[in-house]
């Protein structure tokens, strides 16, 4: 059911897929970077695609990926990777079936683990070059991405680029990700870690915002309000894609987070933001790539007093039509809301007609 409303989203929303896309030209062999735990899609346009894969680390005969738990290949021959580790770092190489090469991708999965965060708006700088002794000298640095879009239009958001390490070993030879250079070795450094950078923007609305785009809503039951905690994972959304989460409508920013100021939530760094952990009820949205993706509504419910955890029970699909539909879907819920509180009252004055006031003013208070 998540699958087909993801796979129905996606054809509303051309411009994104669940997973970031890595091309490469037609036989050539693409050297890079990228994040552990983060899924990507390897690029190989051909039905009878077979892909092999040889680790870095192991001196091993290439595999054949349809054996590997968390690799896939895709109908038109393309290969996802969910969840990559560092282990799987290494040369995945796509071939046809009479045995020659398609394309060659070799990829440092680096450790999001380590993933240093800094936020330009608090003064807090990135890693500093550093040279090192590793096998010979060499240099580390990050090799920053370029930033990634602004993830609010119109109004103040942020924006984020993801920084890889990569090794020097002379000042003019080609620079190598740190995990492609290493091999596997084990090198106690902190230097050799990805970086995230983020810092505030403010930029101008493309497109109109009246757009009729259909987005999830998740209802999900918590009891406790305070208590326990919840995560919400933002369908679509990805560490490789501008993402902003909104609690009652108001952003969650890296800045208030950093700063220690937002202490009612949690983004997770390791996936960029995708998901957000809550510890109250609230109207939760996000947005990608400057598009509302979805909205969550976490709620204390008195019916599920024995599993207080049913999470995204049921993803639904809401066409989003503009102002007049939500209106409308706003006088409905008020109608209903009215409605069961009506009931409500009639039955605590019925069962307990002595303590009818104290029932009034608890709903009152509801
Ligand atoms: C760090 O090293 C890289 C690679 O040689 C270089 O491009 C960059 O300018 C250096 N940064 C600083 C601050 O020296």
């Amino acid at each position: 059911m998540m699958l087909f409303a993801l796979w129905l989203l996606s054809l509303g929303l051309p411009t994104l897929w669940t997973q970031i896309l890595i091309r490469c030209s037609y036989k050539s062999l693409c050297r890079r970077a990228l994040l552990s735990d983060n899924d990507v899609v390897l690029q190989c346009e051909h039905p009878e695609a077979l892909w092999y894969f040889s680790s870095i680390q192991e001196e091993e005969e290439p595999l054949l990926v349809s054996s590997l738990p968390n690799i896939r290949k895709l109908p038109g021959g393309s290969l996802q990777l969910t969840s990559p580790q560092p282990t799987q770092s290494g040369v995945y190489h796509c071939q046809d079936s009479a045995g020659a090469l398609l394309v060659e991708y070799e990829i440092d999965f680096q450790d999001v683990g380590a993933l240093h965060i800094t936020h330009r708006g608090l003064g807090q700088v990135p890693l500093q070059n550093e040279t090192a002794q590793l096998g010979g000298r060499v240099l580390v640095f990050t090799h920053w991405e370029p930033w990634q879009e602004c993830n609010r239009c119109g109004e103040p958001g942020e924006r984020k680029r993801l920084g890889y390490c990569y090794l020097e070993e002379e000042p003019l030879e080609k620079p190598m990700p740190c995990g492609l250079y290493l091999r596997g070795i084990v090198a106690h450094n902190g230097r050799l870690r990805p970086e995230l950078q983020v810092e505030a923007c403010h930029v101008p609305c493309k497109h109109s915002k009246e757009t009729s785009q259909p987005y999830f809503i998740f209802d999900i039951y918590q009891l406790g309000t305070l208590t326990r905690d919840t995560w919400l994972t933002c369908p679509l959304a990805s560490i490789y894609r501008p993402i902003i989460w909104e609690a009652d409508g108001v952003p969650l920013t890296w800045q208030g987070q950093l700063s220690g100021q937002d202490l009612s939530t949690m983004l997770d760094p390791s996936n960029g933001g995708r998901r957000l952990q809550v510890f109250q009820p609230a109207i939760y949205k996000c947005f990608v790539q400057q598009e509302l993706v979805a909205r969550f509504n976490p709620k204390a419910d008195m019916e599920k007093l024995e599993s207080p955890w049913k999470v995204g029970a049921r993803p639904r699909l809401q066409p989003h039509k503009g102002k007049a539909d939500l209106v409308l879907q706003g006088l409905k819920l008020m109608l209903l809301v009215g409605l069961a509180l009506g009931l409500l009252g009639g039955l605590f004055k019925f069962l307990c007609p002595a303590r009818g006031k104290w029932g009034d003013q608890v709903l009152l208070v509801k």
